[in-house]
């Protein structure tokens, strides 16, 4: 059987991290032995990539190395993590996807939507997401909440995409929404402005209408 594959995506402070993790522990209660990973990261080389691409001090990086950098990263993690995992039959979690290039490197860093769709299509193949959560908020308030992954690790400073201004963050807020416009089917938006447990139970409802958990059980 073919697994099941879910990505969360949304601006920083969204909670989607966190949230990920409840619904990882979730799926566990039931049984299930689901597959949580990140991006950027998730394998020794794309962690890598990832501490040069948050590097606040790495700020000559040019919006085209940047792109290809996060693609790299992921071409890695396609191969070594998420398509294995797909072809095993498993559900696979991952916080932040091919929609987060289209919406921070497509749409706000302004390099196109045609562009990014073939660079991701290439990178991914056909690991493509099945369904995917919007987690959607309003950058001021995202801003005062901080990314959650700070609450969790206790660092302070920003890192290098953090470090961008409001206006940026807008426009990737604006690129998250476009995809979710144009890709009824897959994406779901959430308010993230709700409760935590309301977004979890939400969210989890979602995913079980959509699939017969049970039959993930190992
Ligand atoms: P994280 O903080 O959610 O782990 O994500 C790392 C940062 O990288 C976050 O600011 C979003 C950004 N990002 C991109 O700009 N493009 C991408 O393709 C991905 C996956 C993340």
């Amino acid at each position: 059987m073919r697994g099941f594959f879910i990505t969360f995506e949304g601006i920083e402070g969204s909670g989607k991290s966190t949230v990920a993790r409840r619904i990882d522990r979730l799926l566990r209660d039931e049984g299930v032995d689901p597959l949580l990973t990140r991006e950027p990261g998730g394998t020794v080389i794309s962690e890598d990539i990832r501490g040069i691409l948050l590097d606040p001090d790495r700020v000559e990086i040019s919006a085209k190395t940047e792109l290809l950098l996060y693609l790299a990263s992921r071409a890695q993690l396609v191969a070594e993590v998420i398509l294995p995992a797909v072809n095993n039959g498993r559900i696979v979690l991952c916080d932040r996807y091919m929609d987060a290039t289209m919406a921070y490197q497509g749409w706000a860093r302004g390099l196109g939507e045609d562009l990014v769709r073939d660079f991701n299509s290439f990178a991914v193949g056909p690991a493509l997401p099945d369904l995917t959560f919007l987690f959607d908020l309003s950058v001021s308030e995202g801003f005062r909440r901080g990314p959650d992954k700070r609450e969790s690790s206790g660092i302070q400073s920003r890192d290098r995409l953090e470090s961008e201004d409001i206006f940026f963050h807008e426009k990737v807020r604006e690129g998250y929404l476009r995809i979710a416009e144009t890709e009824k089917k897959r994406v779901m938006t959430i308010d993230a402005s709700l409760p935590l447990d309301s977004v979890v139970e939400t969210i989890f409802r979602n995913i079980k209408s959509r699939i017969d958990v049970q039959s993930y059980r190992g």
